[in-house]
């Protein structure tokens, strides 16, 4: 056992980050109210910028997950692959899933910059924008982690940022930002995922 998996062993934290990985397609098996309760207030618990919790979470369920489906398909006929087929299955994926969260910036940070920060507009806007963004991205990985600690699986759609005017109007949010949309529930099959890049590829130590 090298010294990363005996320190995972050990730490159930630990476990949940690692065991995490994006599942597609789910089984036919309720999320109960109370662990999607706890997914979501895990997401409201990640750190936000000025602790402004600029984010919004919509949950979807039954007939209006299945119209975001629809949605979704309607609209991937207008883009030329491999956007329409990534389109499609992000739909595929949301119809499996019993239930699907969205996410999006609420924009109440970047209206309070110019008072928090004494900048200009245009300034404060870029600022609190990405704090916004890295904000909410840090709630959805907060989100991710919940659930893989209770046994569910999930996965982050990006890729509905092509159509993201039309899903923040459907989930009733038109004067926010897209962040995520991420259908939960129990894998239909287990996964490892892809590989990960090793340590000595991604981190640099500078010392002096
Ligand atoms: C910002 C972001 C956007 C993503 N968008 C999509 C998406 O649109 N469709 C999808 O199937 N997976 C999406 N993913 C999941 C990635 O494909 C996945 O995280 C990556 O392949 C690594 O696999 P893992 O999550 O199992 O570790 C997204 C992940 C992130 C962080």
């Amino acid at each position: 056992m090298s010294s990363s998996e005996i320190y995972l062993s050990k730490n159930d934290t630990l476990r949940s980050v690692k065991n995490r990985r994006s599942v597609r397609m789910f089984l036919d098996k309720l999320v109960s109210d109370d662990d999607l309760q706890a997914i979501l207030h895990a997401a409201n618990h990640a750190p936000s910028a000025h602790n402004q919790q600029s984010w919004r979470f919509v949950v979807l369920k039954g007939k209006k997950k299945n119209e975001l489906a629809n949605l979704i398909n309607a609209k991937a006929d207008s883009f030329p692959k491999p956007s329409c087929v990534l389109l499609r299955l992000a739909s595929r994926s949301i119809v499996s899933a019993p239930v699907v969260i969205a996410v999006a910036n609420s924009g109440e940070l970047i209206s309070r910059g110019t008072e928090l920060f004494k900048v200009d507009k245009d300034t404060a806007h870029d600022f609190f924008r990405i704090m916004e963004i890295q904000s909410s991205a840090a709630a959805v990985e907060n989100l991710l982690i919940a659930a893989t600690s209770l046994e569910l699986s999930a996965v982050w759609l990006g890729v509905l940022v092509l159509i993201k005017d039309d899903i923040l109007q459907f989930i009733g949010e038109p004067a926010g930002e897209f962040m995520a949309v991420i259908p939960v529930g129990y894998a239909a099959k287990a996964g490892e995922g892809p590989r990960k890049r090793s340590l000595d590829m991604v981190v640099k130590y500078l010392e002096q």
